[in-house]
């Protein structure tokens, strides 16, 4: 498991994740998709069911694992391939229609290189659209809590999810699309908030959902816990007060063809 982030657990039945019904949207009508880095599959499900033959790819066989249970549950089949996306990926050129990849490009060493090889595998003029994580300072759900435990715990305990953020500039995203050979080559900001009573609740959603931050909340005494929550509450202070806080969470989308 690379150093990303999102919770990766839920029924089939469970709302669709940020970002992904833009993805949808950008290769619906497609036939055969490639979903890069499928995760448990909730994307990669979502375009089956939409009518794409869709291969998930993956570096996770317990992830892998996941997806299959979820397309069993969801009443669709699914291609799924453990492969690194740092490699030259295991099919022949322009074997899909249209290629998706949700919080993945972000972790690859060379997102340029890794592009490349989705051009290769899609048909001229196929879809491809990712999305990643926008930088740090428009996803303050996320960089407040973990500079709280930075400040509170050493600079070590928040060493997690490097790569959260990176390429989230949307220009910068939309280069190395470009730079990949890609063309009509579009970068957007996907914007939602997460709602909490106070910063105690984000802490205890953060907590309950996330496996970085559920890790680390684990290993809290509680005076450490109570001390990374009133850290939180002061980075947080600027969305809302006691009673409800709106923490804004943005995403950069790019569709590209090939
Ligand atoms: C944040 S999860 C996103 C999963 C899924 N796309 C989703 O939206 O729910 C990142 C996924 O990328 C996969 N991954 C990380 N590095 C990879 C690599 N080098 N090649 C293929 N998959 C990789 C991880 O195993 C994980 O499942």
């Amino acid at each position: 498991m690379t150093d990303a982030v999102e919770a990766e657990t839920g029924p089939a039945t469970e709302q669709l994740p940020f970002g992904a019904p833009e993805l949808l949207d950008a290769v619906a009508g497609t036939e055969r998709v490639l979903d890069l880095g499928c995760g448990s599959g909730r994307l990669t499900v979502a375009l089956a069911r939409a009518g794409a033959a869709v291969t998930g790819l993956d570096t996770s066989r317990e992830r892998l694992e996941q997806a299959r249970r979820r397309a069993g549950e969801g009443g669709v089949e699914l291609d799924l391939v453990a492969a690194d996306m740092n490699d030259p990926l295991p099919f022949q050129d322009g074997s899909f229609d249209a290629a998706t990849s949700r919080l993945v490009l972000m972790a690859a060493a060379d997102p340029a290189a890794t592009l490349r090889e989705l051009r290769r595998v899609v048909v001229p003029n196929g879809r491809i659209a990712t999305v990643i994580w926008a930088s740090l300072d428009r996803n303050p759900w996320f960089s407040a809590p973990r500079a709280a435990i930075a400040a509170v715990l050493g600079a070590e305990r928040a060493a997690f999810a490097r790569v959260f953020g990176k390429l989230g500039d949307p220009a910068e995203a939309a280069e190395v699309h470009r730079a990949a050979g890609l063309r009509d080559v579009e970068a957007t900001l996907l914007r939602e908030h997460v709602s909490a009573a106070d910063a105690a609740e984000h802490w205890q959603r953060l907590a309950r959902e996330n496996g970085h931050f559920r890790r680390v909340a684990e290993a809290l005494t509680e005076a450490e816990r109570d001390a990374v929550v009133a850290e939180v509450a002061v980075r947080l202070e600027p969305y809302g007060t006691a009673g409800s806080i709106r923490v804004p969470r943005t995403l950069v989308l790019v569709t590209a063809r090939r």
